[in-house]
């Protein structure tokens, strides 16, 4: 069975990437109301990379102004530190994962909007659940794909083929086939590089949010679930979408959500495909 095979190299996997340790660490002082742009910055500062790509968003036709920015410290108070960690958040994480035959632009994109639409479906129902972890969560939901995609490529491609030839859902295919799902496998590597529990569930369960016990964690996951069937149903899938997925009309309804509401709520979202797609440009790969 691969699922051996798979569970051993990711335990292979060297540690969390710098750049996304360094971000987890800006992501946590940029909600602690004591930190200041200074502390912010000099934890930026440490990656290059990182900080030039900042500097090329903050600067970039989303936050248009006049005046160019040339520190990390006026990136700060033009973007603020809500927008200043998901975007860092962003970079981070784009750049943590290779693609082999997944389509690299189509998974990012997939990934932000749930990313975004999670958080937009979180200020409906009065913020109950932490946007850091939700937005974080969302951008990692699929990150098992990428993985497999990585090691495993020849045998992914056979079950991304099948599943979408026969129209079968992915996660049945990988089970078949691998014995193990995307979101058991990015679970698995986040857990690995100490990822908090309130990120890795959400990606442990972003298919399944009814069978998360914990209640806290199972309320995002539910948002991080819904985000992604309806970027899914939008046409903004990563690859895999392409057939659209049902409901739990139950979800909607224990949330507070009116499915009348949806179209509304992905205007909200179409506006941030735009960004979205300069945030990719900017600060991918
Ligand atoms: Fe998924
Ligand atoms: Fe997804």
């Amino acid at each position: 069975m691969y699922k051996t095979a798979i569970l051993n190299t990711i335990n292979s996997i060297n540690e969390i990437p710098t750049m996304l340790s360094i971000s987890l660490e800006v992501d946590r002082l940029a909600r602690d109301p004591r930190s200041s742009a200074t502390k912010i910055s000099d934890i930026i500062r440490l990656d290059p990379a990182l900080t030039g790509k900042v500097l090329k968003i903050a600067n970039s036709a989303i936050y248009a102004s006049a005046r160019r920015i040339v520190s990390l410290q006026q990136a700060i108070a033009r973007l603020g530190f809500v927008e200043l960690r998901r975007i860092v958040m962003s970079i981070a994480i784009i750049n943590s994962f290779n693609n082999y035959f997944i389509n690299y632009e189509k998974f990012w994109l997939h990934s932000i909007s749930t990313a975004y639409l999670a958080v937009e479906l979180n200020n409906r129902i009065g913020k109950r659940a932490n946007e850091s972890a939700l937005y974080i969560g969302g951008l990692l939901h699929d990150v098992g794909i990428l993985v497999l995609d990585q090691y495993f490529t020849q045998t992914y491609k056979k079950v991304f083929e099948i599943a979408s030839n026969r129209r079968f859902d992915l996660q049945l295919v990988e089970q078949k086939i691998l014995g193990i799902s995307h979101a058991d496998v990015g679970n698995f590597l986040l857990t690995k590089w100490k990822i908090p529990k309130d990120i890795t569930n959400l990606v442990a369960f972003h298919h399944a949010p009814q069978k998360l016990l914990d209640e806290t964690n199972a309320l995002s996951a539910k948002l991080v679930y819904l985000a992604n069937i309806i970027c899914n149903n939008r046409g903004i899938h990563n690859g895999t979408g392409f057939f659209p997925e049902g409901f739990y009309d139950d979800i909607w309804e224990e949330l507070g959500l009116n499915v009348e509401d949806v179209d509304e709520i992905i205007a909200s979202v179409e506006k941030r495909i735009e960004t979205a797609k300069e945030l990719l440009r900017l600060g991918g790969r």
